[in-house]
């Protein structure tokens, strides 16, 4: 037996002596997708999340994520495998107390380190369009969550968008999402300049190399991706969108304009069909920071627990449950 099968085989004693269920992002490695109960979609995770029967949730992904599964079932105990796998983009929207958020990221480390000027808050912008109801990707803090009107995630921004009788809607953090969103309805749209790091450095060039390198391949892009990119896209989808996609579409090949991970599931259901990454450095660095040795710590120190205070779970839960009430 391999020091891997023992481990696997440890995960799943412990697994069942807690009476757990493993939840992974489809952006996760190979290995701990392999050993999830679920793999999905942000959206997937949410509604398995609060309907799931067991007692404890070890959440393979990153802070928000396990945030939404505890606000969503308070009574389970939610384990995040790894405790600093937080999304940045989440970090780049507060309700209250402005701050200038200096990062590097990977993929940038050329540039010197760069200013994400927000030097307004949730509230600000609030004031500043007052009735105009708050849509908030559910890569947000549970706090900005409990101070929106609606969650929404890639899978259905539209739809969530076209449920409010609103002409405009405010939607955070994502700006590229929202440029999306505008597009896709007939609402205006009010954008915080948020973005993710791991989408947001794909530029048209990326596509018309990628294009040139494999032209029967059609071309998958999640709505993370600036818009000059999704106009050049087949289809434009969240992570099991493309799963789905793939899957019906009648082509043998396609190019994957998301973070790697997803791969994995897509050469996994499609056995036959040919998948290219967009470009090799779409990885996501903190959904890669959990491994199997943190889901087995996880299970058997009962770490790293994560629970939503009830002041903010309560707001946050409703424009999470207004979300999951769209079909
Ligand atoms: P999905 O909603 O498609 O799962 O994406 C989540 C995410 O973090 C994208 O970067
Ligand atoms: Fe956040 Fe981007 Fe990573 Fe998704 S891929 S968790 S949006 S940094």
């Amino acid at each position: 037996m391999t020091d891997k099968d023992a481990l696997c085989e440890e995960i799943l004693r412990l697994k069942d002596e807690r009476n757990a269920i493993i939840l992974s992002h489809n952006y996760q490695r190979e290995e701990v997708q392999d050993m999830a109960d679920f793999v999905g979609d942000s959206l997937e995770l949410s509604r398995t999340a609060s309907t799931i029967k067991c007692d404890v949730i070890v959440f393979c992904g990153v802070h928000f994520m396990a945030e939404s599964a505890s606000i969503l079932s308070p009574e389970k105990t939610v384990l995040l495998t790894e405790l600093d796998a937080t999304c940045p983009m989440a970090e780049m929207i507060q309700v209250s107390s402005p701050r200038k958020v200096w990062k590097t990221f990977p993929g940038y480390e050329s540039q010197p380190a760069f200013i994400f000027p927000h030097e307004f808050t949730l509230r600000d912008i609030k004031s500043m369009h007052p009735g105009v109801p708050v849509v908030s990707y559910v890569n947000t803090t549970a706090d900005v969550k409990a101070e929106s009107d609606i969650c929404c995630t890639s899978a259905n921004v539209v739809k969530v968008m076209e449920s409010l009788n609103d002409e405009r809607v405010i939607c955070v953090p994502d700006r590229n999402l929202s440029m999306w969103a505008q597009k896709s309805t007939n609402k205006k749209v009010i954008a915080w300049d948020g973005f993710c790091h791991v989408h947001d450095r794909i530029t048209k060039e990326d596509v018309f190399r990628v294009r040139k390198e494999y032209p029967d391949a059609l071309l998958m892009a999640h709505p993370e991706c600036r818009l000059e990119v999704l106009e050049l896209a087949d289809h434009v989808t969240s992570t099991s969108g493309m799963l789905r996609f793939a899957k019906a579409s009648d082509a043998q090949e396609f190019i994957v304009g998301t973070e790697t991970g997803i791969i994995h599931r897509l050469r996994k259901e499609n056995p036959g069909k040919i998948f290219h990454p967009l470009r090799k450095d779409m990885v996501c660095p903190n959904m890669k920071k959990t491994m199997l040795t943190s889901v087995f710590r996880a299970l058997k120190e009962m770490n790293y627990l994560i629970k939503v205070p009830e002041e903010i779970r309560i707001p946050a839960k409703r424009a999470l449950d207004r979300m999951l009430e769209i079909k």
